[in-house]
């Protein structure tokens, strides 16, 4: 299991501190970008992104919750994102923004909020190197993992396995020990984590616990 540290849940004042007290147990570093449009939220932009890349090689998993990504993917890519996740709910062709993303030799990644089903992302499986379930409304952090959304993990694992997909299966809100656990006898590949390790005291071994 690869655990995604979710930086939304790290003090900003010390965002490179915070980064560097989970980088050598993390396997990505996910960042969560909010427009209050799309979300009712707003987090970070690309000039943050940029900053904290100078500190880390882990790979940054960007997971864009905001209207028209196709307008600011490439801001993110430049400022060092290495996944680009877009919401289907978001975009209207979604295949031309995947290949947009392989041309510039970044991984790609479509999510579905949890009343959007698994159908709506099946033709642009084959061409994923992330599929991201939220497991909560997209837009805050710590809140509760929805049940209901286990099936579309499940359903996503199968198909990955009849079809001999590639992507990653990533699960994000609401993770900690139990759900955790939950995800992982789903098929989950990845676990986007904020609070649960943010708020931690040991982070390192709070990671460790998770896989
Ligand atoms: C929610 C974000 C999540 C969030 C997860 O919109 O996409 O990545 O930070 O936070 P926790 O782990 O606290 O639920
Ligand atoms: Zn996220």
């Amino acid at each position: 299991m690869k655990i995604a540290p979710s930086i939304l849940a790290a003090d900003f004042s010390q965002l490179k501190e915070d980064v560097l007290s989970v980088a050598e147990h993390a396997d990505w570093i996910h960042v969560d970008v909010m427009d209050g449009h799309f979300v009712p939220n707003i987090s970070i932009g690309p000039a943050v992104v940029k900053s904290i890349r100078k500190h880390t090689d882990l790979p940054f998993d960007t997971h864009l919750m905001i209207s028209e990504p196709e307008r600011y993917m490439d801001a993110f890519i430049d400022a060092g994102s290495d996944h680009i996740t877009f919401h289907i709910e978001a975009v209207k062709s979604p295949q031309a923004l995947i290949d947009a993303l392989h041309a510039k030799n970044v991984k790609a990644g479509l999510s579905i909020k949890p009343n959007t089903a698994v159908d709506a992302i099946e033709p642009y499986l084959k061409d994923l190197d992330v599929v991201l379930v939220m497991s909560v409304e997209p837009g805050f952090g710590g809140q509760t993992f929805m049940y209901e959304t286990v099936e579309k993990m499940k359903r996503l694992a199968s198909l990955k396995t009849k079809h001999n997909y590639h992507y990653d299966i990533v699960v994000d809100g609401g993770i900690n020990e139990e759900t955790a656990a939950i995800c992982k006898q789903a098929g989950v590949d990845v676990l986007v984590a904020g609070s649960y390790v943010f708020k931690a005291s040991d982070r390192k071994s709070q990671i460790e616990r998770l896989k």
